[in-house]
C-alpha cells in the first residue's frame, strides 16, 4: 500500500499540466487516487473512477469560476506558507488544501468567528462564583498552613471537615479495606470481579441502605428506627437537597430557610432548579433559634409578593450556629406546615455530631408519634459529617412520601455512588463494635475541642452563640467591625484572611442579618494549632482596636 501511494508520484510529473489552477489541483488529487485503486487490483475501476471524478471536478470548478472571480494566484498561496519548488513530497498537502477550500470556504466567510455559546444559566454561575466563602477556600488552596513546611500559610477554618476522629477511620481501613471492597475470597481464592464492576441499582445497594439506616438509629441513640425502603442514597448531601427541591417545587417557587444558613445551601437549592429562597431571619437575642412568629411573617410577606412557598428547609443541629431544634419547635413546625400546606425538609447531617447535654430530636421521631401528614416530611442525612468521610460522598434522602421516593429514584441516576465505595461503607457500618466506639470517641473529642476553642476566643473577649452540635462556633466579633455593617464585616474578614492568615466564613455569606458574626470550623485543627489560631486572631483584634 505504501508503495502504491508513492510510486505514482513520478508518473504524475509528466501528466501535470499548467492549466487553470482549479483543474490542476483536481488532477493532482486524482493521480494518487488512481494509484490507490490500481494498487488494490481493479484496473478497470482504477481508470473509470478517476475519470468520472475528474470530469465531475472540472464541471464543478467551471461553475465556481463563473460565480467567483478566479484567484490571482494558485489557491495554495493564500492558505499555506510558500513552498520549495515542486518536489514530490508536496503532493499530499495539496489534497488537504483542496478539501478545505471545498468545504469551509464555501460555507462561511473566512476570518469571521464569534465566541462559542455558553448558556445564560452557566454564565450566571460563572459570574456568581466570587463570594467571600469561595474566595477564602481558594486562598487556602494556594497557600495552606503546615506546622513545619508552611508555618506562615493560611489556616483553614472555613470548610466543614472533621479531622478529629480520622485516625479511627484510618485504622479501620488499614485493617479491612481489602476484604471490604473485594469481598472475602473464601474457598475459590479468586476475586469476584462482577461484585464490584457490575451495574447496581441507581438508588443504592440494599445492604448499604440497611447499614445507613442502622447507623442513623445508632447516632440518634436508638430513639427512632429507619426503614431502608424509604431511603434513596445519593452522592453527597448537595445532591440530596437538590433532588428534594426538584421534587417538591417548580421553577419560580420558593422555600423558607431560616438564616443564618450554610453558605452552600443557595447553590444546592437554586442553581439548577430555578427555585428561590425566602429567608427567615433568626436573631442573636434568641440565640438564633427559629421563631415561628418570624416564620409566619416571612411566609405572609412572600405570599403578598406573589411567591408560591412550597416548603421550609431546616438544618438540625443548625449550621452555622450549632443549636438544636427542640421537640416543641418541631411540633410547631409540623403544625405550621400543615396549616400552610407546605413540605418540611429536615437536614440532619450533623445528628451524630451533637456533643452538648441537650438531646438531639429527629423529625423522624416526631413522625413515629404522628400518623397524620407524614408525606410532607423529608429527611436528609450524610455520612460525610458524622463518619468523617466527606471524600466518600455518601448521603441519603429519607422520605415518607411514595411519590417523592419514586421520582428521586429516577433523578438519582445523575448522582450515583460507585460500587466499591458502597461495598466499603457497607462493611464499615456493619462493624457495630467499630461504629459504637467511633461515635462515642468522636462525640467526646468534638465536645473537648469545642470547649477549648470557645474558651480561647473568650480569653480574647469574643463570645460565641450557645451550641450543642456540629463543627462550628458562631462568634460575635461585631465590636471589632467599623462601620457596623456588612462592609465593616467584610473588611475584618479580609484582614483575618490576608493579614492574620486564617480563613473564616463571614456572617454575610450565611445571610445573617446582624453584621459582625463569623463562623469558625474547629474540627479541621489539631489541639496544638488552637494557640496559633488564637494568636493570629489576637494580633488582628488588637490592631483593629488601636486603629479606632
Ligand atoms: C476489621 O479488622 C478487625 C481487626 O482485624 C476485625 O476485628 C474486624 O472484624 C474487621 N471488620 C470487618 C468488617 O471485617
Ligand atoms: C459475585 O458477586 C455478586 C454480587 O455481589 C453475587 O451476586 C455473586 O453471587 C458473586 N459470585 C460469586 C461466585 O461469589
Ligand atoms: C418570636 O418573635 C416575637 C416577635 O418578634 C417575640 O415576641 C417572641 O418572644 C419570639 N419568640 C421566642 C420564642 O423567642
Amino acid at each position: 500500500m505504501t508503495q502504491t501511494l508513492l510510486s505514482p508520484q513520478s508518473e504524475e510529473k509528466t501528466k501535470q499540466s499548467p492549466g487553470p489552477s482549479g483543474g490542476g489541483t483536481a488532477m493532482r488529487v486524482i493521480v494518487p487516487l488512481q494509484g490507490v485503486v490500481q494498487g488494490t487490483g481493479g484496473l478497470f475501476l482504477g481508470s473509470v473512477i478517476p475519470c468520472a471524478l475528474f470530469y465531475f471536478l472540472q464541471f464543478y470548478f467551471k461553475r465556481r469560476h463563473r460565480s467567483h472571480p478566479p484567484p490571482s494566484s494558485s489557491p495554495d498561496s493564500t492558505t499555506s506558507p510558500p513552498r520549495s519548488p515542486s518536489t514530490s513530497s508536496d503532493k499530499l498537502p495539496d489534497v488537504s488544501v483542496l478539501h478545505r477550500s471545498l468545504s469551509r470556504l464555501h460555507l462561511s466567510p473566512r476570518g469571521v468567528s464569534s465566541a462559542s455559546y455558553v448558556s445564560a444559566r452557566a454564565n450566571s454561575l460563572i459570574k456568581a462564583a466570587d463570594s467571600p466563602y469561595f474566595l477564602g477556600l481558594r486562598k487556602v488552596a494556594e497557600d495552606p498552613y503546615h506546622q513545619i513546611h508552611n508555618p506562615n500559610g493560611v489556616i483553614q477554618l472555613g470548610l466543614a471537615e472533621n479531622k478529629l476522629t480520622l485516625d479511627l477511620v484510618r485504622d479501620w481501613l488499614e485493617e479491612n479495606v481489602s476484604s471490604a471492597i473485594l469481598g472475602e475470597r473464601g474457598d475459590s481464592k479468586e476475586l469476584n470481579i462482577t461484585g464490584i464492576s457490575a451495574f447496581i441499582p441507581f438508588d443504592g445497594l440494599v445492604e448499604l441502605k440497611v447499614a445507613v439506616a442502622g447507623f442513623m438509629s445508632q447516632v440518634m441513640e436508638n430513639s427512632v428506627s429507619f426503614n431502608p425502603s424509604q431511603m434513596v442514597l445519593t452522592a453527597g448531601a448537595t445532591s440530596a437537597i437538590e433532588i428534594l427541591s426538584f421534587c417538591l417545587a417548580d421553577g419560580g417557587n420558593a422555600f423558607l430557610v431560616p438564616t443564618p444558613h450554610s453558605p452552600g445551601l443557595d447553590g444546592d437549592i437554586k442553581w439548577r432548579t430555578g427555585l428561590e429562597i425566602v429567608p427567615v431571619p433568626c436573631r442573636s437575642t434568641e440565640n438564633f433559634n427559629l421563631n415561628i412568629t418570624a416564620l409566619d411573617r416571612a411566609f405572609n410577606m412572600a405570599k403578598k409578593r406573589g411567591q408560591k412557598v412550597r416548603g421550609i428547609i431546616i438544618t438540625n443541629p443548625s449550621n452555622p450556629v450549632g443549636n438544636l431544634l427542640n421537640r416543641e419547635t418541631l411540633y410547631s413546625l409540623l403544625d405550621f406546615a400543615r396549616e400552610k400546606n407546605i413540605h418540611i425538609i429536615s437536614n440532619e447531617i450533623f445528628a451524630g455530631s451533637a456533643y452538648g447535654n441537650e438531646a438531639f430530636v429527629s423529625m423522624a421521631e416526631i413522625m413515629e408519634a404522628e400518623d397524620l401528614d407524614r408525606d410532607r416530611v423529608h429527611i436528609v442525612y450524610d455520612l460525610s459529617k458524622d463518619l468523617s468521610v466527606p471524600g466518600f460522598g455518601v448521603s441519603a434522602i429519607y422520605s415518607f412520601n411514595e411519590n417523592v421516593l419514586a421520582a428521586s429514584k429516577k433523578l438519582v441516576s445523575f448522582s450515583i455512588i460507585s460500587t466499591p465505595t458502597q461495598k466499603l461503607l457497607t462493611a464499615m457500618l456493619s462493624d457495630t463494635r467499630f461504629v459504637q466506639k467511633f461515635i462515642e470517641i468522636n462525640r467526646w473529642r468534638l465536645g473537648k475541642m469545642y470547649n477549648k476553642f470557645v474558651g480561647g476566643l473568650k480569653e480574647l473577649g469574643i463570645e460565641c452563640a450557645r451550641s450543642s452540635g456540629g463543627f462550628y462556633c458562631w462568634a460575635d466579633m461585631s465590636r471589632l467591625i467599623r462601620p457596623y455593617s456588612e462592609k465593616g464585616e467584610l473588611e475584618l474578614w479580609d484582614r483575618l484572611l490576608n493579614v492574620g492568615k486564617i480563613n473564616v466564613t463571614p456572617g454575610s455569606s450565611c445571610h445573617c442579618i446582624e453584621p459582625g458574626w463569623f463562623r469558625f470550623c474547629f474540627t479541621a485543627l489539631t489541639e496544638t494549632e488552637i494557640p496559633v489560631v488564637m494568636e493570629r486572631i489576637r494580633r488582628i483584634s488588637e490592631a483593629t482596636k488601636s486603629h479606632s
